[in-house]
């Protein structure tokens, strides 16, 4: 579907309330779902990419169903079953690498498959840690999808390497616990292991370099799971938990969408209501205060073991800013929309130590890239980042491409509203993934 976007002319006014979390709303269906029993989910996200989840668990026979305030009723009474057909995750990153971590101590056979971006996406970084607690997996090969970047440069030989993909085939297999050490911060990585570490005989311990979103912790800790943390290392083992009702927040990266367009179309005040602000989630705030935004956190509370908060938003003249090391896991999902931000600061933005953004639903460092270059903006591609000058003035008067990506096509949208001349976005329909409602939402604000 192709999408129309015009200069928003008096500014963003009023409220609007941040859609639920993906990330949490994933994770209430899995671990719920491994507590026998019946259990409650509000403001479970409707996004394509957590029905996704709903549906391969529905595969496995955990029955959900959706009440009339919007809640999700999960039954799991009768445990787990083994699978009749192929487990088709989507599009959804998050559903294929937790579930391979449920899945891999079972006692049958499963295949989890996906999309044509899913079936891109590198899986070695769960293969790996999960064969080490002795886990069976049969994964496909397909030619890596990005050059491997070295020291800086891309190097064009790196081509033919071969990537380990899904379709994962993953055998009945008896787990044992490990210390891991990851070599990568990934929130995905983190979940799969501890996921399987409740399936498996002794303690499983992850550490990462950098600590990034947090929610699988919270949430086992809010059910009663034994898990520690310390630092960035997390340690785990088989537990026994109740089903309890998780209340999901609201989503901040989809909230990141509103921040950026108040902050850049002039004449702009808006409130963004229940915003989720887990400490591991808000690397954007932290850089937006750096560039000089004006934003409020109000009413700050605590649901189902998660910060959440209303954050008022107003038009601001911002500052460029450096982006890198341990706040990349904290914004990684805002990486496009800041991208956006940066045309419209003063200076030169330089994002660094992001490599990890072209592994996403697209490489979105280069996607980013040449669909802000359309509009008007001096952006440049480095090997694990951006640098951004600003403030340029987005000419727009083009076609650009979602790369079939919900948040390129968000960050278009964004962008549309600043453009001197419409714009067309091409495959808008993306933005289904996480924000089906993301428009209509955007439009009572304009
Ligand atoms: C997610 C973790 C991040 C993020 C993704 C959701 C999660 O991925 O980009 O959208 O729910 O755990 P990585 O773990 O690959 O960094």
């Amino acid at each position: 579907m192709q999408k129309e976007v015009r200069k928003s002319q008096l500014g963003l006014k009023g409220e609007v309330v941040a859609p639920a979390d993906k990330s949490i709303s994933h994770r209430a269906a899995i671990i719920l779902s491994l507590v026998k029993g019946k259990s409650v989910v509000k403001n479970f996200s409707k996004g394509a990419d957590c029905l996704s989840t709903l549906s391969v668990l529905k595969n496995l026979g955990i029955e959900t169903k959706f009440g009339s305030d919007g809640e999700l009723f999960i039954n799991s009474e009768n445990g787990f079953k083994a699978p009749e057909k192929e487990l088709f995750c989507g599009n959804s990153g998050t559903t294929i690498r937790l579930m391979s971590g449920v899945l891999a101590g079972q006692n049958f056979d499963c295949v989890l498959t996906g999309d044509e971006s899913l079936s891109k996406r590198p899986m070695k970084r769960i293969i790996e840690p999960l064969e080490l607690m002795g886990a069976k997996i049969i994964a496909s090969k397909s030619p890596q999808r990005h050059p491997e970047l070295v020291s800086g440069s891309i190097q064009e030989s790196n081509f033919t390497k071969v990537c380990f993909t899904a379709p994962l085939k993953i055998l009945a297999s008896k787990l044992n616990g490990i210390d891991y050490h990851s070599p990568i911060s990934s929130a995905q990585v983190k979940s799969c292991v501890l996921l399987a570490g409740l399936f498996a005989q002794g303690k499983t311990t992850f550490t990462e370099p950098f600590i990034s979103r947090n929610h699988t912790e919270r949430m086992l800790e809010y059910l009663g799971a034994k898990i520690s943390v310390q630092g960035n290392t997390v340690t785990i083992e088989k537990s026994q938990f109740e089903p309890k009702t998780i209340t999901v927040p609201g989503d901040i990266s989809s909230a990141a969408f509103f921040i950026v367009a108040a902050l850049i179309v002039k004449n702009s005040d808006i409130l963004i209501k229940n915003v989720g602000l887990n400490p591991t989630r808000t690397g954007i705030l932290e850089v937006l205060q750096e560039m000089g935004a004006d934003i409020e956190i109000l009413d700050k509370k605590l649901i189902s073991n998660e910060q959440v908060g209303d954050l008022r938003v107003r038009f601001s003249e911002l500052k460029a800013c450096e982006i890198s090391g341990e706040l990349i896991p904290k914004l990684i999902d805002e990486l496009p929309i800041i991208a956006l931000l940066a045309t419209q600061a003063q200076g030169e933005t330089v994002i660094k130590d992001a490599q990890d953004l072209r592994n996403k639903e697209s490489d979105r460092i280069s996607a980013v890239v040449s669909e802000l270059k359309k509009l008007g903006s001096e952006i440049e591609e480095t090997a694990d980042g951006f640098r951004i000058k600003g403030k340029s003035k987005l000419k727009g008067g083009v076609e650009v491409e979602s790369y079939h990506d919900h948040r390129l096509a968000m960050m278009l949208y964004v962008a549309g509203l600043i453009c001197y001349e419409p714009i067309l976005i091409n495959d808008f329909e993306w933005v289904n993934i996480s924000f089906p409602d993301f428009e209509k939402l955007l439009e009572d604000l304009i």
